[in-house]
């Protein structure tokens, strides 16, 4: 009667494994996530063209957040960036050989930002300007867009002719995308603001951006941790989850290094600073299955956040569990189902409510958000049993977090495990080849 007790926890194991031992760069809750770098060839002029490059973020749950995006490239000739509006070339590079009109950048390979909000107009175009922040997809398709203008010189002037440039890089902010070449496609189309002329593109070529995990951090960046009503015992994030503890990284929550005026200002690589604990991941995640009424079931969702360094502006939740096709209230958050590339309702994404819990803010008194969701039991397989109330995967900001292992999920009381020990001992074994893998 009992075949199928520890059918799940192994079974997610496996699944686990699976995730991280894929080499490719590959999202299997969002397959089809990319980010679109367009460019759009609007005149061509005495010695090149002025192009609009409008970058499109179609992931549905990864957002770039602040510092923002950094975009590069190759010129396949010796071109040079004459001017730009909505965003800047970081340096300039050696223009020495002109007189009078002095490019904005003669790099051959550029490195552009975006402007920080609050430029003078005449800097601006639409879409630029937001210091290289881009929500993601699910979240605000309105906001998943970037722009800005460049004029190109010493380059063709004929689309016969034109190279277009070469070895793309974007950084959102951090590492973790890789870029395709640029390839012709067919001629955007744009349609006035009254919607009453057409117009388009002479040429345009677009490049595709995806991203993995295992390109962007060696480390995992976040964990999951559970507790219930039904057992008092709470299963923290693994240990060494993140990495293990060295007091040289870290610091105690109780160390007055924190009370140096600016310890909370980011370096500028970036690199953050983490409260000490056994997990060592800037976020945890924490599950609780707080409540059983007749026909329905509560959970707490917990995010924390270890990081002194980083406020986690339009952060993101994933959570991947049979039961959200029924959910019936989501307190504090945002929820949507994530059902476009999925036959099946089992994946929704959690964000917070502008202007009140959309910053998940720094280590500290704040430094976590809250929400409680209540979910109808579907009869036929909602169980407490096994850890089945318990997700599947977890993504924190489109990056997945490290499950308990599953043996160690909370029991119910009475739900005897004699003879699972074998069963539990290969579940074990799965987690350990998985750690490995990292
Ligand atoms: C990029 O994302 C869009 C929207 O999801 C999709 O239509 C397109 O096929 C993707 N491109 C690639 C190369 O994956
Ligand atoms: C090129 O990118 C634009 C904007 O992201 C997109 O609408 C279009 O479908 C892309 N074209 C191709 C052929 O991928
Ligand atoms: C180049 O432009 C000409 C018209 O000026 C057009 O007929 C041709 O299709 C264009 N070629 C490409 C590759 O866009
Ligand atoms: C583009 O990058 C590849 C590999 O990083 C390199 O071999 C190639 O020379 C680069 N091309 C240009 C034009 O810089
Ligand atoms: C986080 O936001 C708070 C309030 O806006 C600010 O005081 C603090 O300096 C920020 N911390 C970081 C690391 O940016
Ligand atoms: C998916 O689940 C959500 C809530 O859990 C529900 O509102 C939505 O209607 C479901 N969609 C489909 C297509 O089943
Ligand atoms: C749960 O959702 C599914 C589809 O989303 C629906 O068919 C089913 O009737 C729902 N169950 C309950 C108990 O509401
Ligand atoms: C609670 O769950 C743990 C596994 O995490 C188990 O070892 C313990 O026996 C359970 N407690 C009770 C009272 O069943």
């Amino acid at each position: 009667m009992d075949t199928g007790r520890f059918a799940y926890p192994i079974v997610s194991a496996i699944f686990i494994f699976l995730i991280f031992s894929q080499a490719e760069a590959y999202d299997t809750l969002d397959p089809t996530g990319n980010i679109t770098i367009k460019w759009d060839i609007l005149s061509w002029t005495a010695d090149g063209y002025v192009a609009t490059v409008t970058m499109n973020n179609y992931q549905m749950y990864r957002h770039i957040m602040s510092p923002g995006w950094t975009l590069g490239w190759t010129w396949a000739k010796k071109e040079v960036i004459w001017s730009m509006v909505g965003a800047q070339a970081t340096d300039q590079g050696d223009c020495s050989k002109f007189k009078g009109n002095i490019p904005h950048c003669c790099k051959r390979t550029p490195t552009v930002v975006d402007l920080l909000p609050g430029v003078p107009y005449n800097q601006q175009i639409a879409n630029c300007c937001k210091g290289g922040v881009v929500s993601s997809w699910g979240q605000d398709p309105s906001a998943a867009v970037s722009s800005f203008q460049l004029s190109v010189g010493l380059s063709s002037t004929s689309n016969k002719t034109v190279r277009l440039p070469k070895n793309f890089t974007l950084h959102g902010p951090g590492p973790g995308y890789t870029c395709s070449a640029a390839k012709i496609v067919p001629n955007s189309v744009f349609l006035s603001s009254d919607g009453r002329r057409k117009t388009q593109a002479l040429m345009t070529w677009n490049v595709t951006c995806t991203y993995s995990q295992m390109l962007a951090s060696k480390n995992p960046t976040c964990c999951v941790s559970f507790s219930s009503f039904y057992n008092s015992t709470i299963v923290p994030c693994p240990s060494c989850a993140c990495g293990c503890k060295n007091t040289n990284s870290c610091v105690t929550s109780d160390s007055n290094i924190l009370d140096v005026v600016g310890i909370n200002t980011p370096t500028a690589n970036n690199a953050p600073l983490l409260q000490c604990t056994q997990h060592m991941c800037p976020i945890r995640v924490h599950w609780h299955v707080k409540t059983n009424y007749m026909e329905y079931w509560r959970v707490k969702i917990t995010i924390t956040n270890f990081n002194y360094l980083s406020n986690y502006s339009q952060w993101t939740l994933v959570a991947q569990h049979p039961n959200l096709n029924n959910v019936t209230q989501v307190f504090s958050f945002v929820y949507q189902p994530l059902i476009p590339y999925r036959s099946i309702n089992d994946t929704g994404m959690f964000y917070g409510i502008k202007f009140f819990n959309d910053v998940l803010m720094e280590d500290g008194p704040d430094g976590n958000v809250q929400s409680e969701l209540i979910l109808q039991k579907d009869a036929n397989t909602f169980t407490f049993k096994e850890g089945w109330a318990f997700p599947r995967t977890v993504l924190f900001n489109g990056d997945e977090c490290i499950m308990p292992p599953p043996d160690t999920y909370p029991f119910l009381p009475n739900s005897a495990h004699a003879r699972t020990i074998v069963l539990s001992t290969l579940a074990a074994f799965v987690h350990f080849i998985l750690l490995a893998f990292w």
